[in-house]
């Protein structure tokens, strides 16, 4: 099979059989297909979209790409959640450390940043020291011995994701509802949980902006999933502005830290224990997620969960007493309000835009990113204004930055007179009917 064959067969609007997929996703891995054709291949697919069941095959062969984790030997259903990605999204260190403390075991493959949104794994390499590669038999063993775990692509597990995350990042083919779909979904096939619960993201700050797309996204994911056979549920949530307050690496680990002790943004706090409590109910058949959840809040257990998992993983975890011990940026400046009134706008994307020129992104495949650098707001949308007020800081390590990126977050807000209603955070829940279990 000529692999430019199979490029211009998806130009031209055509499905790929299994096989085809398999030649195409099992050579990039071998490191036998270069970079730039699998670069046209991926523009193609965003062009042309994909069949649902040629969908499904390239989930199953991205998953199949390395080693496929059988968690039965845990006894009961693991929990894993992924979000499609947004601006300001450190939910999934604060959900996550919450199920593992309310009894259910988690077992998570996460990536990293994706064009303009954040990723687990960037944010978790705030702790100096940490690993985030584990090999399968250490995941298994972390899940065994402490109930949670989250990693990035190893060798070991969906390393065809990858590969074609790390090109996706670089060759604006990420918005593309197939290339989401078998990206999450093959690492959460690989990771082995039976219980998965998907966050999909809508608003500017998504690659799905409009939420009928997001509707498709989801339903295409809990599909998968479902064929698997796992128990599956998504909502789909705002993000046509930040989420909570911070965005940056460190800085959303900070606020990680502060909503697991129990001051958090109260809108970050509700949204962290209503997907925490969707995953306890689908993974412990319906038991008293809520309740659980936030005794496992109240009393600090999710904390001491989140430090147990950054200490199993060799991170230095001084900054749970410290968050000075953080990376840091140099330097920070405040922007202000110009006049009084109420904010009507807060643009996701912007946000994001902010901090990329601050440092927080990556322009080539592999760049290091600045963890210490990126936005906090002050303010949420309906909030009431001061002129004079911070309306965010701005943190970076080069001072030439600030200028540029100051511009930018003047661009992502309005205040005006009129107040507006906060969008509510979920738009939509989805439980799709469980068949089996494998647990
Ligand atoms: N999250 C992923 O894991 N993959 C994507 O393609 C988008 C978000």
């Amino acid at each position: 099979m000529r692999i430019v064959d199979l490029i211009e067969k998806k130009r031209d609007g055509a499905s790929h059989s299994r096989d085809e997929l398999k030649a195409i996703v099992g050579g990039y891995v071998r490191g036998e297909v270069p970079d730039y054709q699998i670069a046209a291949w991926l523009m193609a697919i965003c062009w042309r979209g994909m069949q649902p069941d040629e969908l499904t095959h390239l989930t199953q062969v991205m998953a199949a790409s390395g080693e496929q984790l059988d968690l039965s030997s845990i006894g009961r259903p693991v929990a894993d959640k992924h979000s499609t990605g947004g601006v300001g999204d450190k939910t999934s260190l604060i959900v996550m450390p919450l199920v593992a403390a309310c009894g259910v075991p988690v077992g998570k493959m996460s990536g990293r940043g994706l064009g303009f949104t954040g990723g687990t794994i960037d944010k978790l390499e705030s702790f100096p020291g940490i690993r985030v590669d584990l090999p399968a038999a250490a995941f298994v063993r972390q899940l065994r011995e402490i109930g949670i775990v989250i990693t990035g692509q190893s060798a070991d597990l969906a390393p065809a994701d990858g590969k074609l995350y790390a090109l996706r990042d670089v060759t604006g083919t990420v918005p593309s509802l197939p290339l989401i779909a078998s990206s999450v979904m093959s690492k959460k096939l690989a990771a082995g949980a039976n219980a998965i619960v998907l966050d999909v993201k809508t608003g500017s700050g998504a690659f799905m902006r409009e939420p009928d797309a997001a509707r498709a996204l989801a339903r295409a994911m809990v599909d998968i999933g479902t064929a698997a056979g796992r128990r599956m549920a998504a909502v789909v949530s705002d993000m046509s502005q930040p989420l909570g307050r911070a965005v940056g690496n460190a800085l959303e680990v900070a606020e990680a830290l502060d909503t697991l002790e129990g001051h958090g943004p109260p809108e970050l706090t509700d949204f962290a224990i209503d997907l925490a409590s969707l995953i306890v109910e689908l993974a412990s058949d319906g038991a008293a997620g809520r309740a659980n959840v936030e005794h496992a809040l109240r009393s600090g257990a999710g904390l001491r969960s989140f430090r147990a998992m950054i200490e199993a993983q060799g991170g230095d975890t001084r900054a749970f007493e410290d968050r000075a011990l953080l990376p840091r940026a140099n330097y920070q400046h405040a922007v202000l309000a110009e006049t009084d009134g109420y904010l009507t706008r807060l643009d996701a994307l912007s946000v994001a835009h902010t901090a990329t020129l601050l440092g927080a992104g990556r322009e080539r495949k592999g760049d290091p990113i600045d963890l210490s650098v990126g936005v906090v707001v002050h303010v949420k949308l309906g909030d009431e204004v001061r002129a004079g007020q911070t309306l965010a800081m701005l943190h970076a390590g080069d001072e030439a930055r600030l200028a540029p990126a100051e511009r930018a977050l003047r661009e992502a807000i309005e205040v005006s007179e009129q107040r507006v209603a906060p969008p509510p955070l979920i738009l939509e829940r989805l439980v799709a009917p469980f068949a089996g279990s494998r647990a």
